[in-house]
């Protein structure tokens, strides 16, 4: 006779190995809302670490927007977009979008990850094929396992390797993926470069674009206009859950022929419930902001620009970028775990991430930064760092 249980006796074996091991993850708890600094045990600790990039997540017109759509709109649909979903308000979001990314229309999920699993398996069969960075969010890779077609994984960002498989791939209909940003890095995929390869090759381009969309670029448009190919990216899905408003919510823009195909066959958009007109009309809120005041945009690359430089001049191996994911290479994974926790007792709060979510021997503290830090934050954050850095020799001035 086999026991049901033994799955949970096995489960619970294996936390405890977690725990053991130190790569259980533990859960902070934020006493108030998400901003530069954040409350966590009575104290004020700058935050470091969330995808709040321009600041919005709290910002008064946000909340307003949030608020006045439950009063105006309700709270909830109660229903899937296409049964008796879609408020006037949805379809001005996804116009929005669309607009912002230069595409004929946009689609609105719940989330990105919601966005990525539904793209793939809703427009390509057996007959087709996807390319994907081998450093792709998962969500790209679990909207790949959904979907039929061949898959290929490229070597980060090695455009070569690509275009050979393009060229031996002999598939109906083809689609190369990349993140916008690869976000354990804040490198950039080289669009220019991919836009020309995909053209060469008979394939759309599609970009997850969601640590860009409202941070590179000189207009937050992302990272295809940061490389100077705004409105050539065939297909974009991002979320609305990081820069703006950070509450939740994810598309897709491209041609209007994909946004029909998703609207009608893609699985989440269909089976899912809408969107909730309050997080509908608080990102419509955080389009305007980002377009009324290109000096969140300006103040973003500046704070990030001040935070890199102040870590370099301190003999910290930050590698070169402009994004504002800022790695601090620390070298091993029990360090960065380490320093992590210790900045947090220095009022800093930082993620240290390692093997395997990165490569050995270069594990690191992931520092993001947002608009919305003053200066007098950045310097105690770059203080404690440097306190923490020497205390553990990883600093060479
Ligand atoms: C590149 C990328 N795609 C998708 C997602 C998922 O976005 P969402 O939180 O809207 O599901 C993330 C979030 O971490 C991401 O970094």
């Amino acid at each position: 006779m086999r026991d049901a249980h033994a799955l949970l006796d096995h489960l619970t074996t294996e936390i405890l190995a977690q725990k053991e091991a130190g790569t259980y993850k533990v859960e902070h708890q934020l006493e108030g809302p998400q901003g530069a600094s954040v409350q966590v045990d009575g104290r004020s600790i700058v935050m470091l670490t969330s995808n709040n990039y321009l600041g919005l997540a709290d910002h008064p017109k946000v909340r307003d927007a949030a608020r006045k759509a439950i009063d105006e709109w309700g709270f909830g649909m109660a229903s899937v977009r296409f049964i008796c979903g879609t408020q006037t308000l949805h379809l001005e979001l996804e116009r929005r979008i669309a607009e912002f990314f230069e595409t004929d229309d946009a689609i609105l999920y719940t989330s990105c990850w919601n966005a990525n699993e539904a793209l793939f398996a809703a427009t390509l069969t057996a007959e087709d094929a996807v390319f994907s960075d081998e450093l792709n969010h998962a969500s790209i890779i679990d909207g790949i396992r959904l979907c039929k077609a061949n898959r290929y994984r490229y070597p980060h960002d090695d455009l070569d390797a690509l275009a050979e498989m393009l060229e031996e791939d002999e598939s109906r209909h083809r689609m190369v993926v990349t993140d916008g940003v690869f976000s354990m890095e804040g490198k950039l995929a080289q669009l220019d470069e991919l836009v020309a390869t995909c053209r060469q090759h008979g394939a759309l381009l599609v970009v997850d674009d969601s640590h860009a969309t409202g941070v590179l670029g000189a207009r937050g448009r992302g990272t295809a206009e940061e490389l100077g190919v705004h409105g050539q990216i065939d297909i974009v899905t991002g979320t609305l859950g990081k820069a703006m408003g950070g509450a939740a919510g994810g598309f897709v823009a491209g041609p209007q022929s994909v946004i029909d195909t998703l609207r009608q066959r893609s699985r989440p958009y269909l089976f899912s419930n809408s969107l909730p007109p309050m997080i509908v009309n608080a990102s419509l809120a955080a389009f305007d902001l980002l377009d009324e005041s290109p000096a969140l945009v300006a103040r973003l690359r500046e704070n990030t620009r001040f935070f890199r430089t102040e870590l370099e001049s301190r003999g910290f191996d930050v590698p070169r970028g402009v994004h504002p994911v800022v790695p601090v290479i620390v070298g091993e994974t029990a360090l960065a775990i380490q320093m992590s926790k210790e900045l947090l007792d220095e009022g800093v709060y930082v993620s240290g991430f390692g093997y395997p979510v990165v490569p050995h021997g270069e594990a690191r503290l992931r520092a993001q930064i947002s608009a919305a830090h003053t200066r007098e934050e950045l310097e105690q954050a770059v203080a404690a760092i440097e306190r923490v850095g020497q205390r553990h020799g990883v600093a060479t001035p």
